[in-house]
């Protein structure tokens, strides 16, 4: 019998490996948020070798010149020729390994005030070779991104979709016949996968009830034909991992499915998915993780088996045996996407290719990536042979000096950062003193330049001679961060006394399972977990009626380890606070655990996300009713989740607590209310907040100087000119909130002004001189709502409705509007 069992030993120990892998939930797939580096124009790094143009107007404004925040030369790179009316002139970066470049910035030539030049906007074209160059495009399909307005603001692009590639070239356009130079710096990390290109069969259409679901590789870059997709990368290694619903999308205004890349079986024609991945160099294989979706009511459902062939090059044979993976998967009846962890056994190749067998009719993939090193090399008789590399002496030493070297280097780092961190303390005071006269209602008495020893404006110079603008001065925008991204709440009704304290209810943490991640910043992430048996804590507060036998669904708050001692301290108030909201519109605390690290806030979870995201995937139901499958969202309904938020400002408000930033991305929305009953899409609306940093929204947050970020375009022009934020400040916010409800989150508020363009207007608002702009009225927006809208964004504070106006307003008028 054990002799019988012996061939199937390492099948049994593969599937064993495969399920313990797999539940581990070590999950390492690339994390966009870390990779987001200044790669070194600015600061040199790059050497002026590796930067080179097509042409150049002078020795003193050639390639090398092109870099961000320098002034070396005439003060950055200018072509020879004209940028119009056809573009070919280019500035090349050459970063000389693959990197992922999640971000670009550009600026003009400003020479110490004597440069005129910058690029309105500007194409970029990017090669992994050298040879083959691919010209980039947004998701949409537009290539031509916006530039600069001056000579010396940075404007930074964020890539959706990123960029791997070696060298970047940026193709400066104009249109008209002017002279423009060029300064700019890239950001991202090495691309440590080393994955080059990857082939797989082109992704199908899924029909779902009559409604086309494109499973596609929308960001694929490289040729497809008869089916196929080769030489190119795209959504299954861009980072983004999809979610349980594969209909919605991280991204925003995507179409369904546009997460994942799916193929059906029968369309196929074969049993399994063959991806072949190759690399820039041969690796040793340690693991293969796919992110792959499971929602099997809709017949799709994780693969069950994998078998995987490496070859070494190109021209070699494909190496015996291939490696055969079973997934066993536990919970099977669990709607949940997930990662799976593959081993592959340390094996060296530089070609791989994995057959994915189909358990049900589909199979949908976000996500691969790969754990491998580079192998150690002994050269015998002149040929390069992979060996293990465990028993490698030599390197082993030299890790260990390499980890020392670093551990050095940190321990400057910490001490340097202390050092400038005293210093800002200091500059803060400083300025704190001097913005604290004016804090009253009323025009103030603005200091027209920025304190002494400041930098100074950063934005908002006042333009032309109707009076100067009062600046926001850097250090002051920095203490506006709280430990989630944002806020350290004003809440002057709050801030008792430790004795009338109730005590924080403690959560063991091991109770805790975690099921997925809801999202992630600067200071942490935030988990969906399940407690099981919840009656059993006495600690929690308990929300809801779970049933006995079910597990309550939580979403958890943790502070990174790593995080400061006052991103700690901002965590901990931020939890007292919140223990003391209870309110049926705000979110609601049920536990922490803080006894020990990482410290966490468990919060109610809301199961249809946040309001932005909620909004942006419906339409408007219009009086002919629902026309195709999109879902849709009633007028009613909007006027009801508004008068929700409202309700809860209102409460917030009564405790003379600020909330700083509301917005539509930090409001969640509950499940349906009532089972089967058709309320046009009403759901319960709870405010939070999640900080910042939540990468998603990047693009709502002004950053300054890569460090501060503001939420702009939800800010009154008080706020963003003098940082002070009110209870009248908040119903400025929440008009915008209702303008984003009302234009169903279809864009950015002021998406045609750019962030300095939002911050001057913000200086038209404090002139008064009738030039400031306002959002303009939804096109489903009644005129008296509009009314309402624009009474919130009155310059004189006094004038903005409180929010008891505004929630009964919303619940008795406007609802009768349409
Ligand atoms: N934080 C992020 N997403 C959340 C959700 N869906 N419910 C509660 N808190 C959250």
């Amino acid at each position: 019998m054990a002799t019988q069992m012996l061939p199937l030993l390492p099948a049994l120990l593969t599937v064993l490996l495969v399920s313990w892998t797999a539940a581990q939930d070590v999950d390492w797939h690339f994390d966009t948020a870390k990779c987001r580096y200044a790669l070194g124009m600015e600061d040199g790094t790059i050497p002026d070798s590796d930067i080179t143009a097509s042409s150049a107007w002078s020795d003193s404004t050639e390639a090398k010149h092109g870099r961000l925040s320098t002034g070396e030369g005439d003060g950055a790179w200018c072509p020879a020729g004209p940028v119009f009316p056809s573009s070919s002139e280019y500035l090349q970066v050459d970063l000389r390994k693959l990197h992922f470049l999640s971000l670009v910035g550009t600026q003009g030539r400003h020479a110490d005030g004597l440069g005129r030049e910058f690029a309105r906007s500007y194409r970029l074209q990017y090669s992994r070779d050298g040879r083959h160059w691919i010209t980039w495009k947004d998701h949409w399909g537009q290539e031509v991104v916006s530039g600069n307005e001056n000579t010396y603001d940075v404007v930074l692009k964020d890539l959706g979709p990123p960029i791997i590639a070696r060298m970047v070239r940026f193709y400066p356009l104009a249109d008209r016949v002017m002279s423009v130079c060029l300064r700019v710096e890239l950001y991202g990390c090495v691309w440590k996968d080393g994955l080059k290109a990857y082939t797989a069969p082109v992704g199908h259409v899924m029909d779902l009830s009559g409604s086309p679901v494109y499973l596609n590789d929308s960001i694929y870059d490289g040729s497809k034909e008869a089916g196929v997709m080769f030489g190119g990368l795209g959504q299954l290694c861009d980072g983004v991992l999809g979610g349980n619903d594969f209909m919605e999308s991280k991204e925003l205004r995507v179409w369904p499915g546009y997460d994942y890349v799916g193929w059906n079986r029968e369309t196929l024609g074969q049993p399994t998915v063959d991806i072949e991945f190759h690399f820039e160099k041969t690796r040793v294989f340690h693991t293969m993780q796919v992110h792959s979706n499971h929602r099997h009511t809709q017949h799709v459902r994780v693969f069950n088996e994998v078998v995987c062939e490496f070859k070494a090059s190109l021209l070699s044979p494909w190496a015996e045996p291939a490696l055969s993976l079973q997934v066993p998967l536990s919970d099977l009846h669990d709607p949940s996407s997930r990662t799976i962890s593959l081993p592959l056994g340390g094996r060296p190749a530089q070609i791989l290719r994995c057959r994915f067998s189909f358990s049900d009719r589909w199979l949908l993939i976000s996500e691969i990536s790969f754990y491998s090193k580079f192998p150690a090399v002994t050269l015998r008789a002149g040929l390069p042979v992979a060996k293990d590399d465990s028993s490698n002496t030599a390197i082993l030493i030299g890790c260990l000096v390499g980890i020392i070297l670093l551990l050095l280097a940190i321990i400057a780092v910490i001490l340097w950062r202390q050092y400038w961190k005293k210093l800002l303390g200091k500059v803060f005071f400083i300025t704190m003193f001097l913005y604290s006269l004016p804090i009253q209602e009323g025009p103030p008495p603005y200091p027209g330049a920025p304190p002494p020893g400041l930098s100074g404006a950063h934005y908002g110079e006042a333009s032309g001679g109707g009076g100067s603008v009062p600046h926001y001065a850097e250090a002051d925008i920095i203490s506006l961060q709280g430990v989630s991204g944002n806020n350290t709440y004003a809440v002057p009704a709050l801030s008792a006394t430790p004795t009338d304290c109730p005590p924080l209810p403690e959560l063991p943490r091991e109770r805790l399972i975690f099921k997925e991640k809801l999202g992630e910043g600067q200071f942490g992430e935030v988990h969906l977990c399940e407690i099981e048996d919840p009656q059993d804590l006495e600690n929690l507060e308990f929300p809801f009626n779970v049933r006995k036998g079910r597990p309550l669904l939580v979403a958890v708050k943790i502070l990174r380890p790593d995080a400061s001692k006052n991103a700690r301290n901002d965590f901990l108030k931020e939890v007292k606070i919140l223990s003391r909201l209870k309110d049926p519109n705000i979110i609601c605390l049920l536990g922490v655990c803080v006894s020990s690290d990482p410290l966490c806030m468990v919060t109610e979870y809301m199961e249809s996300g946040d309001l932005n995201q909620y909004l942006s995937h419906r339409v408007l139901l219009d009086k002919t009713g629902p026309s195709h499958n999109t879902p849709t969202i009633s007028y009613p309904a909007l006027i009801s989740m508004a008068s929700q938020i409202a309700s809860g400002m209102k409460f917030l408000s009564s405790l003379n607590f600020v909330h700083r930033d509301l917005a539509t991305r930090n409001c969640l929305v509950g499940g349906e209310r009532g089972e089967g009953e058709d309320r046009g899409g009403e759901r319960q609306i709870k405010i939070a907040d999640f900080g910042m940093s939540r990468n998603l929204y990047a693009g709502d947050y002004y950053r300054i100087q890569g460090r501060a970020v503001l939420p702009i375009r939800w800010m009154a022009w008080e706020c963003i000119l003098m940082g002070k934020f009110t209870t009248a400040s908040d119903v400025w916010a929440f008009g915008v909130t209702l303008w984003e409800m009302l234009s169903v989150c279809q864009e950015q508020p002021y998406s045609h002004m750019t962030d300095e363009q939002v911050i001057d207007n913000a200086g038209e608002f404090f002139r008064d001189q009738g030039r400031q702009v306002y959002l303009s009225r939804p096109a489903v927006c009644p005129q008296g709502l509009y009314e309402l809208m624009l009474s919130c964004w009155s310059r004189d504070c006094k004038l903005r409705p409180s929010f008891a106006y505004i929630h009964s307003f919303l619940t008795e008028d406007a609802m009768n509007m349409v």
